[in-house]
This record gives structure tokens, sequence and C-alpha cells, in this order.
């Protein structure tokens, strides 16, 4: 990065721990290192006071379509720690299906993340948003943005929580792509080494894992042992 784009990085960076943040130390000038940023400006690992690692994405705004006003405004997008979860016996409808509060281990604006009464793989687990969305294409902006940025957020805890460096992330969109629960939901599988014979057999498992009469569901002891631990990780 040249000097001058570092200095305006800085600039923003410090703009943006003043107006989201209270007491947090940031460290600058440093990046994914993908060489390719778009409108990403900086991408700053930062400590708060608990020593817990915060994201904060600064970004150029580009105005939403509905709105004028918020042209040239820089966003700051706190996508750690989780918001305060729901009561353990709360209720969410999920399409067809009920989301219990004790399954949620991480909550942010619009979205949260939650355990599967079935798993492809060990970890896979459902981020989904808090309204009730069928389709991606039902989805505005700012809870897309958020679905994917807690998505990224749950995927790398995941990778974390069970060692590995790879995931499949995947949305099943509308009945034809194999959507069973009429409710936005992306799946973040950790992958590991050989998890599969051919690799691309998770596609078919992933089909397949919930339906039919054959499948052994977990018990809900066994979620909620695997959603407490989660919940202290993230
Ligand atoms: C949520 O649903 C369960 C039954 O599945 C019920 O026992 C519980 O009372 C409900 N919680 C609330 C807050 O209504």
């Amino acid at each position: 990065m040249n000097p001058a784009r570092q200095i305006a990085v800085a600039i923003i960076s410090a703009t943006v721990l003043l107006l989201c943040s209270g007491p947090v130390a940031g460290r600058f000038g440093q990046h994914d290192g993908d060489g390719d940023m778009g409108e990403e400006l900086g991408f700053h690992p930062i400590v708060d006071p608990y020593k817990r690692e915060l994201d904060f994405r600064v970004k150029r705004a580009t105005p939403p379509e509905d709105t004028t006003s918020q042209k040239n405004q820089v966003i700051c997008m706190r996508v750690s720690p989780s918001l305060p979860l729901p009561n353990s016996n709360a209720n969410f409808t999920f399409g067809q299906a009920t989301i219990h509060g004790w399954a949620v281990f991480y909550k942010s604006q619009h979205s949260m993340a939650f355990v599967k009464p079935k798993c492809v793989v060990p970890g896979h687990v459902l981020v989904m948003p808090l309204k009730s969305r069928k389709r991606i294409l039902d989805m505005q902006s700012d809870e897309l943005a958020d679905l994917f940025l807690t998505s990224q957020r749950v995927q790398r805890g995941m990778e974390l929580f069970h060692g590995v460096s790879s995931s499949m992330i995947a949305v099943q969109d509308g009945p034809d792509a194999g959507q069973s629960v009429q409710h936005v939901h992306v799946h973040i599988m950790p992958r590991r080494s050989k998890d599969f014979e051919e690799n691309d057999e998770i596609y078919e498992e992933l089909n397949n894992h919930d339906k039919g009469p054959a499948v052994q569901w977990r018990t809900k002891k066994e979620m909620m042992i695997e959603a407490d631990e989660l919940r202290q990780f993230f």
C-alpha cells in the first residue's frame, strides 16, 4: 500500500474508532493482503478491554438506493462480540420450524447463529436473518450485509473452535436449489482433509442429511451442550 493510502486509512480508522468505540487500542496498516480491496479501506484487528478481537470494517459508504442523506458517511460495523442472546425458552419462527433460544450461540443486529439437530459434519451450524425472509432476493441491503458479516464471524469462530482451516458455506435459495426451510439460512460447515472420499459428496449429504424417516436426530441435551460451549467461545 502506498504511503498516502496508508495515511488515509489511518485517519479514517481513527475516526471510526472515535465514532464507534469506547476505550480500545487499534493496530493500523494491517490487511488481509489479497491486494484487491475494492471499496474497503481497511480491516484492523482491534483488541477490546476484555482482550477479545473486534472487527471493524471501514468503508466508504455507497448511498443506499432509498436514501440520499447517507452520502459519504463512514459506516462502521462491529461484528463481534455477540449482542445479548435471547432467553433460553424464547421461540423463533424459522419457516415451518421453530428455533429455541437455548440453541442460539451468537447474535448480531439482524442475524443469529444456532446449532442444528442434524449435522453434515461436526460443527455444522446455521446463520439466519432475524426477520422472516424466504429468499436472499427478499432481503434489504443492511440485513444482507449483516447476514454475511455474521456468517464470516461465525465461520472464523467455528474454524478456530474445531482447529480447521477450511469451510463450506452454502445457501440453498429456493426449492429447486434444495431449500427445505422457507427462511433464508447460511450453512457453515467446517471442513477437514479427507472428510469425504470425494470432496463434493458433501453436496449430496447436505441435500439428504435431514430428510426421511431414517434420520438420527441429535438429542436436545447434545445440542444444548454444543451451544453452551460455543457461547463461551464467541
Ligand atoms: C416456546 O415453546 C415451548 C414448546 O416448544 C414452550 O414450552 C415455551 O413455553 C415457549 N416459550 C415461550 C416464551 O412462549
